[in-house]
């Protein structure tokens, strides 16, 4: 078991490495590497049971680098996955030209997909499918993290219902400057209890990824300018970028839309909000269709978290625009310019940071609106009496520990999981994820006398689950209240939201597979910091 006390000077070295990662294109190698062994060839067994003739869908996928035309002038050197259909194709595959961002899969819920991820990339990675519900051999766990010049298939039926999950790089402290130099992509799951809605589709479902980046002025990306600062907050960029374009706007018609968004920032968090006041109508969060849809004034994003929203634009005249924007609130690394990069220089927008983020025009009438059903689906609520531990949950203290964010006082270790992380298969626990400990708020400041106090986007793999209770801490309820009525509960989720000074409390069965899986904050720079714990899920 790792503890603070055995975080090496080089462990400390190595954050501090993270911190010249704007050298990571140029001089690869510089990073250190994953320790996963490139030998050990994965080993499958995954039991198919097909459940339909849904066809056959074998796709490779090529991380390498490439460069694009995102400003003009030079091009900015990216990395990106280069998408190459083997079976079962058609529509199933959307490339995005111009754009960074990996191809779009939409597949069909029972589909079996395959996938050969081959390493074009001067340093180890491997793929992870966020959200998707499948065997630990096909996670993407940083243990299978494959070297330079080699190759890893994936084979998985989808089991997820429908919904919009993503996948993205994994390997051990590379995660947060592969994502960031291009390496994502969107999963898309349809089903028929879906299809049977007649939402917005084809045309009109337009999935929207939003980002931040700081370009140098010879538009490269820059990353990690900031050193441990970067490390320790996660990093902020100066430019928003939608789908890869910055300052993002797209053509739409005067018809209903289905927008789905992927917060796909490294740690920034949005308040996203129609410029004008209208009021977002939400229909869908990670894991798929809410019950009914909802309202919000805002909705507040985490990195790792999808919201889709319904958006008729129909009653708007041709030549108007909608405008979506992240609404200011206050920072809660609150030692304000300190950390807002005053004394780092170079650093992008803090937190908060009021921002527009794509700018809809609208034209000609598009396809007739069919009404938003009221009834989208149903959600089986999980019974917190049926909680195995529902009078202790499963505890996990988030804190600020020298320079690391830690999970019960650990980090991250390939392959250990703590007696206090097997869970049984079949089993409804509560989790609980207790940030109290960042430094700040009214416990005394952290680092150097700056307030540490940081939201943590807690992803769970392997699981989606439901949230049972949100707790906030005296004295930190103001900020809190910025924020918190942007928060969409209601549905399945794998990523939440943990403000400082607030207590969640998830349910979530273990049903699906036995095996080794991660927990971990999704501000990137954390999880690469080793904000990162292993649970098993034992048969
Ligand atoms: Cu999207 Cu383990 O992460
Ligand atoms: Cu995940
Ligand atoms: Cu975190």
């Amino acid at each position: 078991m790792t503890n603070l006390n055995q975080i090496s000077r080089r462990d400390v070295l190595k954050l501090m490495g993270l911190g010249a990662g704007s050298l990571y294109l140029s001089a690869c190698g510089l990073l250190p590497s994953a320790s996963a062994d490139p030998t050990a060839a994965p080993v499958f067994s995954t039991p198919f049971t097909p459940a339909s003739d849904l066809p056959l869908l074998s796709v490779d996928l090529t991380a390498g680098r490439g460069a694009l035309p995102i400003f003009s002038g030079a091009e900015t050197s990216i990395l990106k996955y280069q998408a190459e259909v083997k079976e079962g194709g058609g529509e199933s595959i959307q490339t995005l030209s111009d754009s960074y961002l990996g191809p779009i899969f939409r597949v069909k819920q029972g589909q079996r997909v395959q996938v050969r991820l081959n390493n074009e990339l001067p340093d180890p990675t491997i793929i992870h499918w966020h959200g998707l519900i499948i065997p630990e051999a096909m996670d993407g766990h940083p243990r299978y993290a494959i070297a330079p010049g080699k190759s890893y298939d994936y084979d998985f039926q989808v089991i997820n219902r429908a919904g919009m999950y993503w996948f993205h790089p994994h390997p051990h402290q590379l995660t947060a400057p592969q994502v960031y130099y291009g390496l994502a992509g969107l999963f898309i799951v349809s089903d028929e209890e879906e299809a049977a809605l007649g939402l917005p589709a084809g045309e009109y479902d337009l999935p929207l990824v939003i980002q931040d980046r700081i370009f140098d002025s010879q538009n490269q990306m820059v990353y990690g300018a900031n050193g441990m600062m970067d490390a320790m907050i996660g990093f902020l960029g100066d430019t928003i970028l939608v789908n890869g374009a910055p300052d993002a706007s797209m053509d739409v018609k005067a018809s209903a839309y289905r927008l789905r968004l992927l917060n796909g920032s490294n740690s920034r968090i949005y308040k996203l909000a129609w410029q004008d006041g209208t009021p977002l109508s939400v229909i869908a969060t990670d894991g798929g269709l809410l019950e009914k849809p909802v309202t919000r004034e805002y909705i507040t994003m985490g990195p790792g978290e999808r919201v889709e929203l319904w958006a008729d634009f129909s009653g708007r005249n041709a030549g108007s625009e909608m405008n979506l924007v992240s609404l200011p609130f206050t920072d809660f690394s609150g030692g304000g310019g300190m950390m807002g990069g005053g004394m780092m220089g170079g650093a992008g927008l803090p937190n908060g940071t009021p921002l527009d983020i794509v700018r809809l025009r609208i034209g000609e009438k598009g396809a007739d609106v069919t009404p938003l059903p009221s009834q989208l689906s149903t959600i089986e609520r999980h019974d917190v009496n049926n909680a195995v531990n529902r009078n202790t949950p499963r505890s996990f203290r988030l804190a600020m520990q020298g320079m690391v964010h830690t999970i019960n006082n650990r980090l991250f270790e390939m392959d250990a999981v703590a007696r206090d992380e097997i869970v049984r298969l079949g089993d409804l626990e509560v989790w609980e994820f207790v940030n109290l400990e960042g430094g700040g708020g009214g416990r005394g400041m952290g680092m150097g006398g700056m307030n540490m106090d940081m939201p943590h986007p807690m992803h769970m793999h392997g699981v989606q689950f439901q949230i049972l209770d949100r707790q906030i801490a005296r004295g930190f309820e103001s900020a809190y209240r910025e924020l918190s009525s942007g928060f969409v509960d209601d549905g399945w989720k794998d990523t939440v939201l943990v403000m400082p000074g607030e207590t969640v409390q998830v349910l979530v069965r273990f049903e699906n597979y036995t095996g080794m899986f991660l927990y971990h904050c999704h501000n990137l720079e954390h999880e690469d910091a080793g904000m990162m714990r292993n649970y098993r899920i034992e048969g």
